[in-house]
């Protein structure tokens, strides 16, 4: 076991830009990183014995790393501290972050990708990170399909099959997203039974919108790679559509996509888990009108740039 922790890490949140669900079944998905979301910070403690403390002020965690504590955050961390055989105890971890909690842009893996980059050392090979962060993962859900992790570590954007393969896709050009928090909060693991419950009741209606949703993968990127913003808007509301009909839609979800495209998005989808969290539009170019609707309604939208990637 290690007795020290690096001084810093960073790790990237994420958008899941298609078939996010769908990739717990096998059928690929679409994730773009959103690059340094959170940085870690770590000092030694007087008591190299003392618990092991993590604070993150932004999402308004002061944790203490007890072996009996039943914060789920706090179990993660030492899920993610045992998998990288790193110390326990004697460590003061602080975190800054711009990325919401809990909103469905990769906040969880995030923070396990950097506890297992702050125990591993930033010349840590990308698949024992990726590793770790699971093993945290899993206290928050059973099944995580691994993209959270496998994006929050690596950046860029990833076309992922579950088990199967990680393709770092080429971005030909910038890429402007918009994200649109509902400020709901939601259990990704309620929302992940959720699918499961339908899926086992109704297989032959799901199974068909699951392969929708991966077939779906590869028609985005060919939008992006052509630079149709109206295709990659019509198949987004396509998504968000099947993304209703497997039980994870919400009504306010549904309704900030409808004010997204009625204030000129080309298109719009739940992005994550769903039954909150945050949507994701294609906005108009300007993008003002969009982000002018929204803030009219008291919200805080944001524009991403995602910047392009060697072939
Ligand atoms: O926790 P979220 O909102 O980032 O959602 C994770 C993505 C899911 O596809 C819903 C679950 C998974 O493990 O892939």
């Amino acid at each position: 076991m290690s007795l020290s922790l690096h001084p810093k890490a960073r790790a990237c949140g994420k958008i899941i830009l298609m078939g996010e669900h769908a990739v717990v079944y096998g059928v690929p998905a679409l994730a773009a990183g959103l690059p340094d979301a959170l940085e870690l910070t770590a000092r030694p403690l007087e008591d190299r014995f003392a618990p092991m403390t993590v604070r993150i002020p932004d999402w308004e965690l002061d944790l203490r790393l007890t072996p009996d504590t039943e914060h789920p955050v706090a179990r993660a961390c030492l899920e993610v501290l045992g998998f990288c055989d790193g110390p326990i105890t004697g460590w003061a971890i602080e975190g800054a972050t711009k990325l919401p909690a809990r909103a469905g842009l990769g906040s969880s893996a995030a923070l396990t990708v950097g506890i297992a980059r702050l125990a591993l050392g930033p010349d840590a090979d990308l698949e024992t990170v990726v590793h770790a962060s699971i093993a945290g993962e899993r206290i928050f859900h059973g099944e995580p399909s691994g993209i959270d992790s496998e994006v929050a570590a690596r950046g860029g954007l990833i076309r992922y099959v579950r088990g199967a393969s990680v393709e770092p896709i080429p971005l030909p050009r910038p890429l402007a997203l918009a994200i649109i928090p509902s400020r709901v909060p939601r259990s990704t693991a309620d929302q992940v039974a959720k699918v499961r419950a339908r899926h086992d009741r109704f297989p032959k209606l799901a199974r068909p919108m699951i392969d929708l949703l991966g077939g779906a993968v590869d028609a985005t990127i060919e939008a992006i790679n052509a630079n149709d913003l109206d295709a990659l808007g019509e198949i987004m509301t396509i998504a968000h559509a099947l993304l209703g009909g497997l039980d994870v839609s919400s009504p306010i979800l549904d309704e900030l996509c409808y004010v997204a495209r009625a204030a000129g998005a080309k298109g719009a989808k739940l992005t994550g888990a769903g039954g909150g969290g945050c949507i994701l539009a294609v906005p108009p170019d300007p993008a003002a009108p969009l982000l002018e609707a929204f803030e009219a309604r008291g919200m805080v939208p944001f524009l991403v740039h995602l910047e392009p990637t060697p072939a």
